[in-house]
């Protein structure tokens, strides 16, 4: 089904739903959805989804789910009763775990995208040996990303790098929701491999997270519509 909504996903990495209601007041629901995670959702929890999803906003419910099968698909079906336009898993928990989450979706009213996490961005080579992991993370990502498409996810979160490389070997639709952007001339704050959004669609990319370069603007809106326009 075509996507008539915005390919920007705002991240709410707040403290407090009123901060995140606040900047949520200054965002149109067509230019932007939102995406809330770990942080704001241990302190908030489903009223502030509830809150934003009123407002117009497509929640991506971004909590990364792993565990075992049957708590994961049951955690994936409260996001879908929730109401959220997208969720995650992590991939690592394997194809069964996967195909849980997909199964536990398929008479739902209205059913969530379904992502999966391949290689945290915020890990390098060193970090994968410290698993005995045994692989680039670029190699990783591809192994995680065909057993997530295999096992019937819409797609998967990952950097922009990785974009170029996954575009190639999946088929079109698969979703790669890529983190880690910036515009020209801003801070890259605690990410190691920042990516303009325009470069990062060029790569493969269908939605981009951005959090810390909208969030703390001084004028939200006006940024959103700066990075839109930088994509046409
Ligand atoms: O402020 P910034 O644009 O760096 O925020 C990026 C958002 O994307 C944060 O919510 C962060 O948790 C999330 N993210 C990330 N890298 C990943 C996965 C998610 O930066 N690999």
């Amino acid at each position: 089904m075509p996507d008539h909504g915005s390919k920007l996903i705002v991240a709410l990495d707040f403290s407090s739903s009123s901060e995140a209601l606040s900047l949520a007041s200054r965002l149109d629901p067509s230019t932007a959805r939102l995406k809330v995670g770990k942080q704001l959702f241990t302190v908030a929890g489903p009223d502030v989804v509830r809150d934003l999803q009123e407002r117009g906003f497509d929640v991506f419910l971004d909590l990364k789910f792993h565990d075992i099968p049957n708590t994961v698909a049951h955690a994936v079906r409260a996001a879908a009763d929730l109401g959220v336009w997208m969720t995650n898993v992590h991939a690592s928990g394997g194809s069964r775990m996967m195909t849980a989450a997909r199964e536990a979706l398929v008479d739902c009213s209205h059913r969530p995208l379904l992502l999966g996490v391949t290689v945290l961005t915020s890990m390098a080579r060193a970090d994968l040996d410290e698993l005995n992991w045994g692989a680039d993370p670029i190699d990783r990502v591809c192994e995680l990303a065909r057993l997530a498409e295999s096992s019937g996810l819409d797609g998967v979160v990952c950097s922009a790098a990785e974009a170029q490389v996954l575009s190639q070997r999946h088929q079109p639709g698969f979703l790669m929701v890529t983190p880690g952007i910036r515009q020209a001339g801003d801070a890259s704050d605690d990410q190691r491999r920042v990516v303009t959004p325009s470069d990062a669609v060029a790569a493969g990319a269908t939605h981009l997270v951005v959090g810390r370069s909208i969030t703390a603007s001084d004028d939200p809106a006006a940024t959103v519509a700066n990075i839109l326009a930088s994509l046409v």
